[in-house]
This record gives C-alpha cells, structure tokens and sequence, in this order.
C-alpha cells in the first residue's frame, strides 16, 4: 500500500496515536502536515501549531494549509478528565469545523479519517439526540444546541464520541456523493498513550478490571496507526461511512 503523492494533514501529531500515524504515512510516501497544540518531537513536512478548540484557531491555521490536501486525519482529542467544554470544542465541534473548512481543498478521492474510541458504542441508545446535535450546523450552532442540552461532566468523554460517530455516519454520504470524498471512524479501544492512565482515572478501578480481562492487553499506537492510514489510501476507496474498531477484539465482546 503506497500513499505516494498525497498529502496528508493529520491533528494530534505532537503524541501518542498522532505521531505514529504521521511517522506511518511518511514510510509510506505521503508528505504529511501535522497540526497541534505542542510543537513536535518528530520530523514531519510541514506543521502548524495551533489550538483545536477554537474557531479562530482553525481558521488560522486552515489559511496555512497546502491548496490540495488528499486527507485529513482527525486524531487530536483530550480525555474526559479535562473540561466539558474543552472536550466538546475539541473532540467534536473544533474538529467538525476543521473538516468543514478544509474540504473546500479536497479533490474526488480524497480521505477524512476520524478517530472516534470504543468509549463511544454505546451510540445507538442516544441516536435522535446526536442526530439532532449533527444537524446543528456550524461551531456556534453546535455550541449554542449543547448550551442548551448540557452534558454530565462524567460522561462527557463517552457523550461526544458517540456523537462524532453519529455525525461521521450521517455526513459521509452527503460528502461522497456531491465530492467524492468519504469520511470514516477508526475506533481504537485502550492504548499506550501518554493519556492511558486519564482514561482509567475516567472510569474507575472497577470497570478499567473488568476490561482487562476482556483483551489480552492495551493496544499500542502504531497498532492503530496502519488502519488509518489504509483509509487514506487508494485501497480504501469504496470505504465510506464506517467506524472500525481496531482494539483487540474487545468490542465484540459487548455482544
Ligand atoms: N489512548 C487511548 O487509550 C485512546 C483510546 C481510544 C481513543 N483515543 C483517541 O485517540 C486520539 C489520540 O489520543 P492519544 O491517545 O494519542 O493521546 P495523546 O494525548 O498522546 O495525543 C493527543 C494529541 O492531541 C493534541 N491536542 C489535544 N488538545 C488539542 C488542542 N486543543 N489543539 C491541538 N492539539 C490538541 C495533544 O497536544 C496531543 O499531541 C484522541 O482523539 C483520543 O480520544 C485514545
């Protein structure tokens, strides 16, 4: 698999799941352009640094992005351990306004790759409600729909993944069928990542046990890192509207 030619814009890539995608995709002849709050500690072809959780942000730094971008891959995000509305700005309305803004670039076959987790799969018991989230359209629509529908603080972390799978799903076909450009979820379960141990302070001791008999062990970073970058890819070109779990199994084991 060869992302020759490409060019990548991928979030996150001063940590963890982000580096490992941005270090991948280079092998793999993509020139990739990260985007993060810290400065790197890898080379990369280009960077931007910039906060997520701000439109102004964004807006800034989509102004410093290449004309073309063949895929842009969301993996930036916070743990529920942070603020409410952080997570809100950052995990979902920051990275719906960045996709928005950057698709202007995107040509037919092009990727956006969204890294959603398997805290989000209990999605379907609250549909309507991230349906309804998904149609706000724009950053303050959103803001101003979640101003008005608050989020508990505890669950926060789970709530706006669920609802970036939602709107993944729903939005996916809108974009391939006017663009070309499909839009997939990759839903990694836990990870060796520097925010690892936010996850277990997230949710408890009791439930963190029970997971760990369920997988032989966390995955680690350039696990998830392939089945990202195969959905930039060419390969991937009939795959749209999809939430992949890359986690060991430990999903199917919800059933
Ligand atoms: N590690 C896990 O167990 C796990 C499991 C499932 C999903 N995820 C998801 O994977 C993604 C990557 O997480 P990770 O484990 O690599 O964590 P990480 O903390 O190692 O990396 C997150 C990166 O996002 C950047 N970031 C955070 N807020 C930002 C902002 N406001 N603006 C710009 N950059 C910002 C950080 O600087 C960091 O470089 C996240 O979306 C996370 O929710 C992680």
């Amino acid at each position: 698999m060869s992302l020759l030619g490409k060019t990548i814009v991928i979030t996150g890539t001063s940590s963890g799941i982000g580096a490992e995608v941005a270090k991948l995709a280079r092998f793999q002849g993509a020139k990739v352009i990260g985007v993060d709050r810290n400065d790197p500690s890898l080379t990369l072809d280009g960077f931007v640094k910039a906060d997520l959780s701000s439109v102004a942000a964004i807006d800034a730094a989509v102004a410093q992005l290449p004309a073309q971008v063949d895929a842009l891959c969301n993996v930036a995000g916070v743990p529920g351990t942070a603020d409410g509305d952080l997570v809100a700005r950052v995990n979902y309305l920051g990275l719906r306004h960045l996709s928005e803004q950057v698709l202007p670039r995107m040509a037919h076959g092009a990727s956006i790759v969204n890294v959603s987790s398997i805290l989000g799969y209990e999605w379907p018991q609250r549909l309507a409600e991230h349906k309804a989230l998904a149609s706000a359209q724009g950053f303050e629509a959103g803001a101003q729909w979640l101003q008005e529908h608050p989020v508990a603080h505890e669950t926060c972390y789970q709530y706006f993944k669920e609802a970036l799978i939602v709107w993944s799903t729903t939005q996916s076909q809108k974009w391939f069928l006017e663009k070309g450009v499909r839009m997939n979820c990759v839903a990694p379960g836990p990870v060796f990542t520097p925010i690892l141990g936010d996850f277990v302070q997230m949710l408890g001791q009791e439930r963190v046990q029970a997971d760990a008999k369920r997988m032989l062990r966390p995955g680690f970073a350039d696990e998830i890192a392939p089945v990202i970058t195969w959905l930039c890819s060419d390969a991937a070109r009939w795959v749209s509207g999809a939430n992949i779990p890359v986690d060991g199994g430990i999903a199917s084991t919800y059933l």
